[in-house]
């Protein structure tokens, strides 16, 4: 089953319910572009490129929902579907950028409202298949890099899950996996909202790859210790210098893997680059509540005194010094980042 589909027999948005896991595989479903943008909203569905094709697909549903019998109509109540469902979280380049592609086709269009209808949920549709090949293009790219026996710490979930289906960085995991390389992850348990011990763990279990759960602040003992060959990450957004804005806690995993000189990769498809932003300081971070880091229950009893306070960024920006490449669906990417993401991005696909 994919992350996120079209339902065409019921015209509904589908999506698995990543809340629930790994307790059950339940299937969430909305039927209006409100229902889509709070279930990204409220992490029913999560990870850049998901929340790409959820949000292209939540268009097709503004579309259904709007009663506009002209052109204009349609494309004003469009108008507001994306702004609201660009808002519902900040920081993944990939939502907008999802938006954008399938707003692309009603430029210079003149065709009936219904045609436009049609045409938007056929370009989301495009666009969830195309993540699913670039996906695992990447997979593949990135398995070259990844040597029999490697240990590889991995940060948060950026598997299947993450996708429309294969994922980035597991998915080079996953591809190493079936090339049958022996491979040990490390899975960061990925405080607040736990990604690692519930999701990646999840996905590892059901790929039959020997896995370990740590705590994230055990990760520099890890690192020191020599057992580690690679650090594996996706990224929600990336800076045209190559500033990565990833999970909270990717900043302080690359900071001590480039002390211990272990490699660090970000595997990212080019639709999270953002070259609009010179540099990582300027990519919104996404503050969320602070109950998400607060309501810890030790066997049923609350953790944390009633009345703490806490913060709780979503994400951080580790600067481009501390990456080794960026691998992509077009080829790997080293430094200097500046130049050589423009040059990629140049390519075709
Ligand atoms: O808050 P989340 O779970 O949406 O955060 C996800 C991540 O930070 C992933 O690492 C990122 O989206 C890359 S997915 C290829």
């Amino acid at each position: 089953m994919r992350t996120v589909f079209w339902d065409y027999e019921n015209h509904q948005l589908k999506m698995i319910d990543q809340r629930r896991l790994p307790g059950s595989l339940e299937v969430f479903s909305c039927q209006t572009y409100e229902e889509t943008a709070d279930a990204i909203r409220s992490m029913v569905i999560r990870g850049a490129p998901a929340i790409g094709a959820c949000a292209a697909f939540g268009l097709a549903l503004a579309a259904q929902q709007s009663s506009a019998i002209n052109l204009l109509g349609l494309m004003s109540d469009l108008e507001k579907a994306k702004s609201v469902l660009q808002n519902s979280r900040p920081t993944a380049a990939n939502l907008a950028w999802g938006l954008k592609q399938v707003m692309k086709i009603s430029v210079g269009y003149n065709g009936s409202a219904d045609d436009l209808r049609t045409l938007i949920l056929t370009r989301a549709q495009e666009i969830a298949d195309e993540d699913v090949v670039l996906n695992m293009r990447m997979a593949e790219i990135g398995a070259e890099l990844i040597e029999d026996g490697d240990t590889i710490i991995h940060h948060c979930n950026i598997g299947a899950l993450a996708a429309v289906d294969w994922g980035t960085a597991l998915g080079a995991i996953r591809f190493a996996h079936e090339l049958g390389k022996r491979i040990h992850v490390l899975v960061d348990e990925t405080r607040p909202r736990l990604q690692g011990a519930r999701l990646t763990a999840w996905e590892l279990e059901q790929y039959g790859i020997p896995y370990e759960i740590i705590c994230d602040n055990m990760a520099g003992y890890f690192l020191k210790s020599g057992i580690v060959a690679k650090v594996m990450f996706g990224a929600d957004r990336v800076a045209a210098n190559g500033d990565v804005a990833n999970k909270i806690g990717t900043y302080m995993l690359a900071l001590a893997a480039h002390e211990n000189n272990v490699p660090v990769y970000a595997v990212v498809p080019t639709s999270s680059v953002d070259c609009t932003l010179q540099n990582g300081d300027l990519i919104p971070i996404e503050e969320r509540s602070q109950d998400e880091v607060l309501d810890i229950y030790i066997k049923n009893e609350r953790a944390t005194p009633i009345g703490a306070n806490a913060r709780n960024p979503a994400f951080d920006v580790t600067p481009n010094r501390l990456i080794t490449a960026i691998i992509t669906e077009k080829g790997v990417v080293y430094p200097p980042f500046e130049q050589n993401l423009r040059e990629i991005l140049k390519m075709d696909d």
